[in-house]
């Protein structure tokens, strides 16, 4: 890396999330190709021929390649090559298909780099989706589950009925209380209209608004904060205390609203821009049954007409004069080697950067750049949903500062006897928490936290649990990676692994402007099968 490329330090998660908020080129691209005809252009673009030049014989240059990892990228990369007559061999290090889209279930196994083994113990039809849980309707990632047949459901990502609660002395009178989204809405949004209408009234707005755009305005905030005479005292927004009934039972509305002061003072309104983002906002989908159902389709769909080695450990990769050379690691630690004309690459950068190869010292230094992010989750198996029994809460996400962040409640097998609640989805520090226990004693601090908010059904209705931290995941260690910026843009390393290195092209969602999300994958697997193919044509 040169100087005037030297990274920030003190690159936040803040701007992480900013960084893959804005959606890159690739995604506005491939936004006008409407439905899967791949390489269908861009409007206006000159169409792209991707079957191999007519005539050119199966083994000559352009035709073999290989792909490391059948993750998202490495799957996709492979079904969009046979469909234009490629010969692809994959190498995958796991077992399994998907990488990080990995859904657990009952009888599974996993030990972690420290050596740490679990298995997981949950009944038959629980899951716990370990990677990528929720899918928003606008990415490609759908698009593809159209074209496998992948079944879809609600996932639910916001509920009015799941909780925020946070606690510390900061928090004023709501510390330690759990309140209802719906509840903190109604008041937060009361009390903002409230102020908002008071100010147009005394004329502060005077400046900015002509006397009907005024009446609108309050017009407006009248019907957003539930006002009576411009005041906020509560509705029925918040939720009874008894609910409405038959005959005479009018219902009781939660009433006082908390005070203005303590509902600032709570910060839940802090949660509130989420579900306003691009890729989070309702609705939300996930495949039926688990999220490996995609990587699953995309292996039946390629099944015979590639070659898929498991337990592949890459142990070289190398442009030689004319192709590339991947030496591995067969199951039984034999050294095995391929050629092939080209390799798609997606492993993560943070393991690539350690694998031999005769890369330029550019591209081994860019492989260091991008940090890499540590997140986690534990699936709690309950004998009973009491979530759904006793607190009334039919799937969606509880908020809160403790080191657990997230409570996701599921999103599938409703009113069922048993089910798997996320008992934790964290980042950064909180992850890296866990990530230090053992699997017993994460167990414990989770149920320490929810039980603030659920009570002790929270503990006394557990099974089992099964918990990941990505950070020690092996052939992923890390949730996704965060590239340094500059200048608001990222720095040149993400740029030059956007480019082949000879005749070795790199993939995966942290080569996209959708990091963090499959749809990172699928379209970066898109790009690099686009140009090869404009290589192999030009
Ligand atoms: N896609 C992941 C999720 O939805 C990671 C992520 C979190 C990405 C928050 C963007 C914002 O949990």
């Amino acid at each position: 890396m040169s100087d005037k490329s030297k990274p920030q330090t003190d690159y936040t998660r803040r701007d992480f999330l900013m960084d893959i908020g804005k959606t890159g080129g690739i995604a506005a691209m491939y936004g006008t190709m409407g439905a899967l005809g791949l390489f269908a252009p861009p409007a206006g673009a000159k169409p792209v021929n991707f079957a191999p030049p007519a005539g050119l014989p199966r083994g000559k240059k352009g035709n073999r390649i290989i792909v490391i990892g059948a993750g998202i990228a490495g799957l996709t990369a492979a079904y969009e090559l046979i469909k234009v007559g490629y010969d692809v061999t994959i190498l995958e290090s796991r077992d399994r298909v998907g990488g990080r889209n990995w859904t657990v279930r009952g009888g599974e196994s996993e030990t972690e780099t420290d050596g740490v083994t679990q298995t997981c113990k949950f009944d038959r039809d629980q899951y716990m989706n370990c990677g990528p849980a929720r899918l928003p309707q606008h990415h490609v990632t759908i698009d593809y589950c159209r074209e496998l047949g992948v079944p879809l459901e609600i996932f639910t990502n916001q509920n009015a009925d799941a909780y925020y609660y946070n606690e510390g002395p900061q928090f004023g009178n709501l510390s330690g209380v759990p309140v209802r989204h719906r509840t903190a809405k109604a008041d937060i949004y009361g009390y903002m209209s409230e102020l908002l209408s008071k100010a147009t009234n005394q004329g502060a707005l005077n400046e900015d608004l002509t006397t009907s755009d005024k009446e609108l305005l309050i017009t407006f905030l009248n019907s957003f904060g539930n006002l009576q005479s411009g005041k906020y005292n509560g509705s029925t927004r918040r939720g009874y205390k008894v609910s409405p009934g038959a005959g005479d039972q009018r219902g009781e509305v939660d009433l006082p609203p908390y005070e203005l002061s303590e509902m600032l003072q709570s910060r839940f309104g802090l949660n509130f821009a989420f579900e306003f983002g691009w890729d989070q906002a309702m609705l939300m989908f996930q495949p039926v049954g688990g999220m490996d159902a995609i990587p699953k389709a995309l292996e039946r769909a390629i099944r015979n007409k590639t070659k898929l080695i498991y337990n592949a450990n890459v142990a070289g990769i190398y442009n030689t004069s004319n192709g590339v050379q991947v030496i591995y690691e067969d199951k039984s630690r034999v050294a095995k080697q391929l050629e092939a004309d080209f390799c798609i690459c997606t492993i993560p950068p943070q393991i690539l950067k350690r694998i031999p190869s005769n890369f330029s010292p550019e591209v081994v230094d860019a492989l260091g750049v991008p940090n890499p992010t540590s997140t986690g989750k534990i699936g709690l198996q309950y004998k009973r949903r009491f979530w759904e029994e006793d607190d009334k809460i039919m799937g969606g996400i509880t908020n809160t500062n403790t080191n657990v962040s997230t409570i996701w409640y599921p999103s599938y097998g409703y009113l069922g006897k048993k089910g798997v609640v996320v008992g934790y989805y964290n980042f950064g520090g909180n992850a890296n928490f866990y990530s230090n226990l053992d699997p017993a004693e994460r167990q414990e601090q989770a149920l320490l936290q929810g039980e603030k908010i659920h009570g002790s059904s929270y503990r006394s209705e557990l099974e089992n649990s099964f918990s990941v931290s990505w950070i020690k995941t092996q052939f992923s260690e890390g949730g996704w990676v965060g590239w340094p910026t500059s200048g608001g843009q990222r720095v040149p390393a993400y740029d030059l692994l956007n480019q082949p290195e000879g005749n070795v092209y790199f993939a995966g969602d942290h080569l996209s402007y959708y990091i963090a999300w499959q749809a990172g994958a699928f379209d970066s697997a898109r790009k690099v099968v686009m140009e090869i193919g404009q290589r192999v044509g030009a």
